[in-house]
């Protein structure tokens, strides 16, 4: 799940989720930065301390250690038992706030990322399209403007352009939402899509309870 500020990503995940499970699928849902101990704890630092005094590449850093321990620790694991994982954003997020919006050198961020994910790239990464005016005016009314959303306008444009520009280079992975619409919509578009592309896939046999056989 990947999308700029006020997508509505992370309140729809939670019925794809729910909407998995009821089809026998046996999801586990997690975010970045966060999902284990130690991931936590550096999503407290990046939260408390990563202002503008926090250097870029420390930041970036911080994002790709918190990723580490998660795919070791939880991410492979259920992956190797025929689980679906759904992640509240992954590796694509530091190349678009870090690399498009920050300006760091995006082969160093590529090499990282390799390592750190080990490899694991998505079968689906979703794209919650939205419009930075519109995101940025949902997070106001629900009086959540913190870090990275009190940047200007510019920046949270620059990364829902670097989105696009991902989703477009690969089309075979990303699966693109108009996160514009009223959240009821979206919300059907989400489930619809996510439908559609498991079964193009083959793959709605993917992570069932009977993958338990
Ligand atoms: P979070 O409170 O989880 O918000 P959201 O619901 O928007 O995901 O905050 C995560 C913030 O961290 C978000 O503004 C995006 C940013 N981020 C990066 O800059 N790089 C990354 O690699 C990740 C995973 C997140």
């Amino acid at each position: 799940m990947r999308g700029g500020e006020g997508s509505g990503k992370t309140s729809l995940t939670p019925h794809l989720v729910e909407f998995l499970r009821e089809q026998g699928h046996i999801v586990f849902a997690m975010r970045e930065p966060g999902g284990t101990i130690i991931s936590e704890e550096i999503r407290e630092i990046i939260k408390t301390l990563g202002d503008e005094k926090m250097n870029k590449t420390t930041r970036a850093l911080l994002f790709q250690a918190a990723r580490a321990q998660i795919v070791e620790e939880v991410v492979k694991p259920r992956l190797d038992l025929g689980q679906i994982v759904i992640c509240d954003r992954y590796f694509d997020s530091t190349f678009a706030y870090q690399g498009y919006g920050d300006g760091l050198d995006l082969r160093f961020l590529d090499s990282l990322t390799k390592v750190v994910t080990q490899g694991i790239i998505p079968d689906i990464t979703v794209l919650f399209d939205v419009e930075a005016e519109i995101g940025l005016s949902r997070r106001k009314k629900a009086g959540g403007i913190d870090g990275f959303d009190a940047m200007p306008l510019e920046y949270h444009q620059r990364i829902n352009a670097a989105y696009r520009m991902m989703a477009r280079e690969e089309r075979g992975r990303w699966l693109v939402i108009n996160a514009n619409a009223e959240i009821d919509e979206v919300k059907q578009e989400l489930l619809r899509s996510v439908v559609n592309r498991l079964a193009m896939r083959g793959n709605i046999e993917g992570g069932k309870r009977s993958a338990e056989r």
